[in-house]
């Protein structure tokens, strides 16, 4: 048995820097190097290339709930994957509202799960569920 080889048949498609990625484009033929860049997702290393979709690390590294929904916790992954429909929002270095689909990697970033609202900008607490006042009901 030879050498596994991705789906463009290059060798490092197969494996290498992440598994799922393409080193090659069936059109371009080989992409230029990417600088390898490493960022936290909850607290989690996760291995990227500098300047790539911030999502495309992210699902690389086997996270799948980007964030939850405000009034029902319900959990969202990205769905346009073009910076229309906001279901890739996450925080990132402390800033919440971030879609990661379409903010470019840069090494260090720390990234987290969007719980509800976000972390507040006054007070830095992740408001789970809109209107939510702690008292129960
Ligand atoms: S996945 Fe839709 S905005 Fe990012």
């Amino acid at each position: 048995m030879g050498e596994s080889r991705g789906a463009a048949g290059h060798p490092s498609a197969a494996g290498g820097h992440g598994a799922g990625r393409l080193d090659a484009d069936p059109v371009l033929g080989l992409l230029p190097p990417a600088r390898p860049a490493r960022i936290t997702f909850d607290g989690r290393e996760v291995a990227g290339r500098e300047d790539e979709p911030l999502l495309a690390a992210i699902l690389a590294g086997g996270v799948r709930v980007l964030r939850t929904m405000p009034k029902t916790g319900e959990a969202r992954g990205g769905y346009c994957l073009v910076g229309r429909c906001t279901d890739c929002m996450v925080v990132v270095d402390g800033r919440s509202n971030v879609r990661a689909c379409v903010t470019p990697l840069r090494a260090g970033m720390r990234v987290e799960t969007q719980i509800g609202l976000g972390p507040s900008i006054a007070t830095g607490v992740n408001t789970p569920i809109a209107g939510d006042n702690g008292e129960g009901s």
